[in-house]
């Protein structure tokens, strides 16, 4: 080893037993704060959670989380909350829906389309589907009108989505399209969304978090990657009708209101902001809301643009306007440039100068940019991404703070995260930043079972548990 090398090596791991030290102190200082919750299963805090829930499971957003959390934080973690409540990183309207059937009125903000789609879809299932709309959707179950279209709709396809579908399935799809056309805009919804749900089954990719997977019989391998098969690929008209059969079938049940507030009285409280919340936060009125119940993008390099790919370019949107998005949405992938927040709102010097202030975030930053010039991250953007995202999560919890009543609670699921070899515990910095603008940080629950980190951490670094916790923060 060179004497240059050996330095650099002993500075790297002086400046990590800067971000150790530091990290113990701010646990111990949330010590009493930090508990285990039986309640909170890993299957309660995701998706899984709504697996067999009519209506909630029609589209597979892995990122969402269940509607027995919402319901419990809502409802049962101390008592009825009653007001309006806000979620900014809405996704399929999860909080939304679950606040709306029992009773209280929610606001949700969601940037990426498909996640809008999904509400709107159903929002008009919920709310405005005639026995006329129901005889129709059945008609399509039964007669399959789309292989008598002759009118086909091409859709648009961007690079990374190039060949997704066998030849024969992109046919199909064109002539589903123009068949649709036929029909009243409620139904086109229908069927439009109902496409949405099925094309990650009827193509040749499969959603794996930074990038699309892709089978080995589309032709396509990633350079280095083994061959991948994803299994059965569905035929369209058999993926088509199943999906149609299940939304139909759950509207028809919950026409009958077995509920004390039944659906359709209840879902016109419901207000979805298209945009990002960066942008529409500062617009949303002060003191306005009973709670926050969210989940936001984790610091993770999830690329919600490339996962949802497929979708993004059915729903018509171009090459640039997808990077565009990728840049809009929290910054959390090694592809988001900084982000000029004053210039969003004037009035946020304070939330990022609690963020830059922060001292183990200082630490992590000092340590992730001694890597970066030392040549030993695997990626170059890792330090900007991190800083990104806890001035923007700042902004956004300074936001949250301002447009909830006092004594209100906010509720955010979120993971700790790790990059070379160093944990950010992203539960107690955001919690330091919450306590300095405006919260009390009542409770840092642990979802029981800790998380691993990614192949290449744990082969370099050795395996370190990361929490994954549901934060409660009650406005001073
Ligand atoms: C973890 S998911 C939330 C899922 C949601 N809890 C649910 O159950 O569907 C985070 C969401 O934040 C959205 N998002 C990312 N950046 C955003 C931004 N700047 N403004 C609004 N939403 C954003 C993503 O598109 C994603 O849907």
């Amino acid at each position: 080893m060179t004497p240059e090398n050996s330095k650099t090596q002993s500075r790297s791991a002086e400046l990590r037993e800067q971000v150790a030290v530091l990290d113990a102190e701010l646990t111990e200082d949330f010590k009493a704060q930090f508990s285990v919750s039986p309640f909170l299963s890993r299957k309660i805090v995701s998706f899984q959670g709504n697996k067999d829930k009519p209506a909630y499971s029609w589209y597979k957003y892995k990122e969402a989380f269940s509607v027995p959390l919402v319901e419990y934080f809502l409802s049962s973690y101390d008592g009825q909350i009653s007001e309006k409540v806000l979620d900014p990183f809405a996704g399929i309207g999860t909080t939304l829906f679950a606040a709306s059937s029992q009773g209280i009125p929610a606001d949700g903000i969601e940037l990426l389309p498909i996640g809008q789609e999904i509400i709107h879809a159903r929002l008009l299932s919920e709310r405005e589907m005639s026995s006329d709309d129901l005889a129709t959707l059945e008609h399509w179950i039964t007669s399959f009108p789309w292989n008598e279209c002759r009118e086909r709709v091409p859709f648009s396809t961007i690079r990374i989505t190039e060949n997704a579908y066998p030849q024969e399935t992109v046919e199909t799809i064109e002539r589903y399209r123009g068949a649709l056309h036929e029909e009243n805009e409620k139904i086109q919804t229908i069927l439009q969304f109902a496409l949405l749900c099925i094309l990650e089954s009827i193509s040749y990719t499969r959603k794996d978090g930074q990038y699309l997977r892709w089978d080995a019989r589309s032709g396509k391998r990633r350079p280095g990657t083994k061959a991948f098969d994803k299994g059965e690929i569905l035929p369209f008209d058999a993926a088509i009708t199943a999906k149609l059969k299940e939304i139909l079938s759950d509207i028809r049940n919950a026409e009958t209101p077995l509920t004390l507030f039944p659906v359709k009285q209840t879902a016109k409280d419901i207000r979805l902001f298209k945009g990002s919340c960066l942008e529409i936060l500062p617009t949303l009125e002060t003191a306005a809301y009973g709670a926050v119940m969210t989940s936001p993008p984790y610091c993770n390099r999830y690329d919600y643009t490339r996962t949802y790919a497929l979708e993004l370019a059915m729903l018509g949107l171009t090459h640039t306007e997808v990077s565009d998005l990728r840049q809009e949405m929290l910054s959390c992938t090694v592809e988001n440039r900084e982000k000029d927040l004053l210039k969003i709102c004037p009035q946020w010097n304070p939330f990022i100068e609690a963020a830059s202030q922060q001292k183990l975030l200082q630490a992590i930053y000092a340590y992730l940019e001694h890597e970066k010039a030392s040549g030993n991250l695997n990626n170059s953007g890792i330090p900007r991404m991190v800083r990104g995202y806890f001035s923007e999560m700042a902004c956004v919890i300074g936001e949250c703070a301002r447009v909830l009543k006092p004594n209100a609670r906010l509720f955010m699921v979120n993971d700790n995260v790790r990059y070379a070899g160093v944990s950010i515990s992203v539960d107690t910095i955001l919690s330091d930043v919450a306590r300095s603008l405006g919260f009390e940080v009542e409770k840092i629950l642990v979802v029981p079972g800790k998380k691993g980190n990614s192949s290449q951490q744990m082969g370099t670094y050795g395996r370190v548990p990361l929490r994954k916790c549901v934060y409660v923060w009650r406005k001073r």
